[in-house]
């Protein structure tokens, strides 16, 4: 459970969901089984919705893990859909790889193997929704790039911003969690009130930032 939200709301809301088609959900469970952490279920329906409202083609993700979330975007946006996703890990490359091509989405997901600061910097394109969901106090690091890389009306979401509640609460910080939850929270106060964005964050999952990038 996520602790942003009451379990009984979020058992609730999850019961209302409908299942992923056998063989994503067969992913999901083994992604959850082997303690991976993939996007609770509530966040997936949101971004989902948003890619269905914002006729999404071009995501971009940093943070690919086993590939569970890019797989659930390239499926959202259908065949014409493209998903960049960055991943440093190669352990966890090779078994997205494996469950990307298994899905038969090897044509739809370019994964980049490296750390998301060094290929951001590099990169020259420009997408209609960027996910943050690596390092959590890397985000404020990412977060000039993914400006210049996210086109005009497109969204910016970032993932567990509200960390366990220790963003919003002193008193349930960590001590070795301190430098993260600092960043964070700069992070938090950046996109809120940058001149380029409307932000809104959300209780949802592990806390969800959703920014959209105004028009020039
Ligand atoms: C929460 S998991 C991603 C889960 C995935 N988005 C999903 O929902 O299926 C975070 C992943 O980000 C990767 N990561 C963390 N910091 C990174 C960085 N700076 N560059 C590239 N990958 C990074 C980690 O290795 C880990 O696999």
């Amino acid at each position: 459970m996520s602790e942003i939200v009451k379990d009984y709301i979020e058992d609730y809301i999850r019961g209302l969901i409908p299942a992923n088609r056998p063989q994503i959900e067969a992913f999901r469970k083994r992604a959850m089984d082997d303690n991976i952490p993939i996007i609770h279920q509530e966040v997936q329906k949101h971004i989902e919705l948003l890619i269905a409202a914002k006729k999404t083609r071009t995501v971009l993700e940093v943070g690919t893990a086993v590939g569970f979330s890019a797989s659930i975007f390239a499926e959202a946006m259908g065949p014409q859909g493209q998903v960049d996703t960055i991943e440093r890990n190669f352990k966890m490359v090779v078994q997205a790889e494996e469950n990307i091509a298994s899905l038969g989405l090897s044509h739809q997901i370019n994964l980049m193997v490296g750390d998301a600061q060094e290929k951001l910097a590099v990169l020259d394109k420009s997408y209609d929704l960027i996910f943050l969901d690596g390092a959590k106090g890397h985000y404020i690091h990412l977060l000039g790039d993914c400006l210049r890389c996210l086109k005009p009306g497109g969204l910016l979401i970032s993932d567990n911003v509200l960390f366990k509640g220790m963003i919003a609460s002193n008193e349930l910080v960590i001590r070795r969690k301190i430098t993260i939850v600092k960043r964070m929270r700069m992070y938090l106060e950046t996109i809120a009130n940058h001149p380029q964005l409307v932000t809104s964050i959300l209780p949802l999952g592990d806390g969800l930032a959703i920014s959209l990038k105004k028009d020039d």
